[in-house]
């Protein structure tokens, strides 16, 4: 199981405490939200590129954002090893996809906990990952909606019916009882914020987690 702290919930005023906190993590969990798509505003491309001067982890890239197709190529010129995109944010997801792969980042997709895994299930054999939103995203510290259990599930079956390498990453109002939940149900990669960030022993969470 990938852990993937969202530095969401990070000291934004010592964000290189927090990144020294989880420095053994392989992935880091970057929100970034427009104040269109979802009704909050966090970072930009230059935050990204701060960290990928400071660390090697796997910057992973959650844009929030109305217009995926104009920035994607801004993160991942600032360094972003993947980036996710939402499936409600583009009329046009195979150009974002086409996009985001010729210029050598991995490629995920995202559902928010109304949208149906049938809304991109045709696109799965062409991504690297979906990103299972079991909160509805803008901010973090949100309970856990079960909804999503049902979708992991469904993505689980999916990708062993057609044989495909796809990795299930589920994020929003992950703690150590909600963590299990998602593994039993397929879930590989789980994004967590406020519980790893929100305490005195993040790296304590996320061994937890673990
Ligand atoms: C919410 C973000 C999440 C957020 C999760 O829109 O996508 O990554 O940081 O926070 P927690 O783990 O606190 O629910
Ligand atoms: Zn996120």
């Amino acid at each position: 199981m990938i852990i993937a702290p969202s530095i969401l919930s990070a000291d934004f005023g010592n964000l290189e405490k927090s990144i020294e906190q989880v420095k053994s993590a392989q992935w880091l969990h970057v929100d970034v939200m427009d104040g269109h798509f979802v009704p909050n505003i966090s970072i930009g491309p230059v935050v990204i590129k701060g960290l990928r001067a400071y660390t090697d982890q796997i910057l992973d890239t959650h844009l929030m954002i109305s217009d995926p197709a104009k920035y994607a190529l801004e993160f991942i010129k600032a360094g972003s090893d993947r980036i996710t995109f939402h499936i409600e944010a583009t009329s046009d997801p195979i150009a974002v996809i086409n996009l985001i792969r010729e210029h050598g980042a991995k490629v995920g997709l995202s559902v928010k906990p109304n949208t149906e895994v049938s809304a991109i299930a045709e696109l799965i054999p062409l991504i690297d990952q979906v990103l299972v939103m079991s909160v509805e995203p803008g901010f973090g510290g949100q309970e856990f909606m079960t909804n999503s259990l049902d979708k992991i599930k469904e993505l689980d079956r999916l990708r062993k019916k057609n044989n495909i390498h796809l990795l299930i990453v589920v994020d929003g109002g992950i703690n150590e009882k909600t963590a299990s939940l998602c593994k039993e149900a397929g879930a590989d990669v789980l994004v967590a914020g406020s519980y790893i960030f929100n305490s005195n022993d993040p790296l304590a969470r996320m061994e937890r987690l673990k």
